[in-house]
């Protein structure tokens, strides 16, 4: 035999080989897409910061939902820019908030595209925080109260699946907010409804563009008391056990990029979906160099995609979900 033993270049010799043994694709079915809506009317805005995303108001919004729709894509993650802001973020649980009737609407242009609903406080405190704020005289701090925080994200999940939201995905990393919103649920008659838990969401600046887009950004503080630290793993381990075991239907990782290990460790440890979130400002960064000409957008898109089914994940939510469809429909 002549050397090299091992010839692996033998199946990268034709597009057709490399068809026939490439491992991992991205599909539209594999995506997510977030959409914010936000009160007013008449309003469709860039967000400066995440070109090509919008700020809509429920009267734009029909337009989105149809574009998004002939696109294929079936499934849309709804956040909501409330007019109305205060200490317990009640807009959030008020049947009318704009999430709630953003959902309603979304349901009746289109009952069969899924709608999952952000579950979360922090858009609608006046703080910024994901949870009731207690100042405690004594250790001269503020506190996120954990407990008292779970009943409000119970009411704000219920609302939204009582306006038709088909997934509840809460994303304010209080202890036992799986458990708790299960249960709730399941009280309400929406033991159908799903889970989608922000099982390992880090303490990231990767969020930066998302909180000028939803005026979310805390007043005070950060949210490290919540939100995990980016060095940790194991206790990332931790959190998902805690969600498996509470009842989650789907786990995900946020951010995705530099956590990519992440997903890969769930990936092995659990059967349940895997869900990457390719965070606000995963898209602000690819934006800002294609558009000085530096990268070639949809290749470095469409790399990066594969790359997060290679690790593990079986859904993606990102902010690039209409152009990859594009993209795919084109090939
Ligand atoms: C709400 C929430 C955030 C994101 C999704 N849900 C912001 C945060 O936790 O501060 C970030 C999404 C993104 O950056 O694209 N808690």
């Amino acid at each position: 035999m002549s050397f090299p033993l091992v010839r692996n270049r033998r199946l990268r010799t034709s597009h057709a080989i490399r068809n026939l043994v490439r491992e991992h694709a991205v599909s539209t079915y594999d995506l997510i897409y977030p959409i914010f809506v936000t009160h007013g009317s008449g309003i469709k805005e860039e967000i400066s910061s995440m070109p090509g995303v919008y700020h809509l108001s429920i009267d734009r919004l029909e337009e989105e939902i149809r574009e998004v729709t002939a696109l294929g894509i079936q499934a849309i993650l709804l956040f909501g820019v409330p007019e109305h802001k205060d200490a317990h973020g009640s807009s959030a649980y008020d049947a009318n908030g704009i999430v709630q009737q953003a959902a309603r609407r979304i349901k009746e242009w289109n009952p069969q595209l899924l709608v999952i609903a952000d579950t979360c406080l922090c858009q609608f405190t006046d703080h910024g925080h994901c949870g009731i704020v207690h100042f405690d005289e004594a250790k001269g701090r503020a506190e996120v109260l954990n407990d008292p925080t779970l009943e409000l994200l119970v009411k704000t999940a219920v609302s939204q699946a009582e306006a038709g939201a088909d997934i509840i995905a809460p994303s304010n990393m209080m202890d036992g907010f799986v458990y708790a919103i299960r249960q709730g649920l399941d009280e309400a008659g929406y033991e159908h409804v799903p889970i989608m838990s922000y099982s390992v969401k880090y303490s990231s600046s990767f969020y930066g563009p998302f909180r000028d887009a939803a005026h979310s950004a805390p007043q005070f503080g950060d949210r490290k008391t919540y939100q995990m630290d980016p060095a940790n793993s194991r206790e990332a381990l931790r959190e998902a056990d805690a969600d498996v075991a509470e009842g989650a239907d789907f786990l995900m990782v946020k951010p995705a990029l530099a956590y990519m290990d992440m997903i890969r460790m769930l990936r092995d440890r659990y059967d349940l979906p895997i869900v990457a979130y390719n965070v606000s400002a995963e898209y602000s960064m690819v934006k800002a160099a294609a558009a000085q000409g530096w990268i070639d957008e949809k290749a470095i898109v469409m790399e990066t995609m594969v790359g997060f089914k290679r690790a593990g994940a079986d859904l993606i939510i990102t902010y690039f979900a209409k152009d990859i469809a594009r993209w795919l429909k084109e090939e």
